[in-house]
């Protein structure tokens, strides 16, 4: 199917789960690869037997790593990453460092996630700040035209998703931060869906800050995010939370806050996580960005492609540029329960509910869709036999 430049068998039997699972929940949680599982318990085990501080001392390197890993595959420097518990840590910590004022303008897209748009209103309602929604184009991707005529000197921040949480949707990323960047304004990149997937590069798409998550496509453990903030804005922006990790208590009544990205983080940590979202960044690097995003692009559309000849079956993504996540639904099935019988016959899936995607859900009118997520390591068989599941539902 034109996926030669990745060794599948290779990749499957990395992955203990895929004899157990057809896991098409990668934009969940995808599969952790043995090599993440081995390094995490490795450390775990270590902590045991001679202290968890004692672990982290011998083990520094380990986790250490992760920094430089993340920055290769992000294309930035080692100093403006952050390791944090998840994305939305990961983006509350930049975004609630922003100091809004009245009458400053929020712009964000119509399929932004409920955490941040929550975020938004609560900032908004301290501060009297607005937020503002850039319609999408016809392909339902943010219209970078309607952004561009939105900016002003009122707008203080841009802030999106590159993929959101209810569709293969990938918003133009590169074309929002050239918008933004010509007008001077912050531009946020929520990547928790798309980072593992997509290739991203910090400095061509422009982006001031990126919020991103280890569990999902970059296949690292649960409770880990990472967060990129950009040189020139790590010093402006004042973390809401500080403490002995992120600052120096360097007088009785003085701190001072660290330099680097570090300053979003806090001291206490799960350092197994760390070492293994260091070994699963490492281990998306192995594989290359452009190769995994052509196979999971490539299986995706024809996931998309077999479901939509199912009948009763409606295959419901936007975007021009369509990624990982599938998503649909079936005639007269709550999602819900087609998640329930999915999983009953081995096949993970989530169901995405209006309320994670609020705007864009009520424009579509849909209180939920099934989402099937795929990776790599899914197969074309695997496709068919989750159509053939489907198709008894439908
Ligand atoms: C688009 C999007 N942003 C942010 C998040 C939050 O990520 P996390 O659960 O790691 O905080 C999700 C999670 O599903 C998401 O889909």
């Amino acid at each position: 199917m034109g996926h030669a430049s990745l060794d599948i068998a290779r990749a499957r039997r990395d992955t203990p789960g895929c004899e157990r699972v057809l896991h098409f929940n990668n934009a969940g949680a995808a599969l952790m690869p043995r090599q993440v599982l081995d390094a995490m318990t490795a450390h775990l085990r270590l902590e045991a037997q001679i202290g968890g501080y004692e672990a982290a001392e011998q083990e520094h390197e380990a986790t250490e790593r992760v920094y430089a890993a993340a920055a290769r595959l992000m294309g930035c420097s080692t100093d403006e990453i952050a390791v944090v518990e998840n994305a939305t840590r990961a983006w509350d910590m930049a975004f609630y460092a922003i100091p809004f004022a009245p009458g400053d303008r929020i712009l964000t897209c119509m399929s932004e996630y409920c955490s941040n748009y929550i975020a938004f209103l609560q900032v908004a309602g301290r501060t009297g700040a607005r937020v503002e929604v850039v319609p999408s184009d016809g392909h339902g991707q943010l219209d970078v035209a309607a952004l561009r005529a939105m900016l002003d000197e009122r707008v203080r921040l841009v802030a999106v998703n590159h993929v959101p949480t209810n569709g293969g949707l990938v918003n133009p990323a590169e074309e929002i931060g050239r918008a933004a960047r010509e007008a001077g304004v912050i531009f946020l990149l929520d990547s928790a869906q798309s980072l593992g997937q997509l290739p991203t590069d910090v400095r061509k798409i422009g982006c001031d800050i990126l919020a991103s998550t280890g569990r999902k496509f970059l296949r690292g453990p649960r409770g880990t995010g990472l967060l990129y903030v950009r040189r020139d804005v790590i010093e402006k922006l004042e973390p809401p939370f500080l403490d002995v990790h992120a600052a120096r208590w360097a007088a009785r009544d003085r701190y001072e806050i660290r330099g680097d990205a570090r300053r979003f983080e806090n001291w206490e940590t799960n350092y197994a996580a760390k070492i293994g979202l260091g070994v699963a960044v490492e281990y998306a690097i192995g594989w290359g960005m452009d190769a995994v995003w052509e196979r999971v692009s490539g299986l995706a559309a024809t996931l998309r492609e077999r479901l939509g000849e199912i009948p009763g079956v409606t295959v419901r993504d936007l975007g021009a540029v369509k990624c990982g996540i599938v998503t649909f639904t079936v005639e007269g099935r709550d999602p819900r329960e087609i998640r329930r019988r999915l999983g009953a016959q081995g096949a993970n899936v989530t169901a995405s509910l209006a309320e994670y995607a609020r705007l864009d859900m009520e424009q579509r009118r849909l209180a939920g869709v099934v989402r099937a997520s795929v990776h790599y390591y899914n197969t074309e068989e695997e496709v068919e036999r989750f159509c053939r599941l489907v198709a008894t539902m439908a």
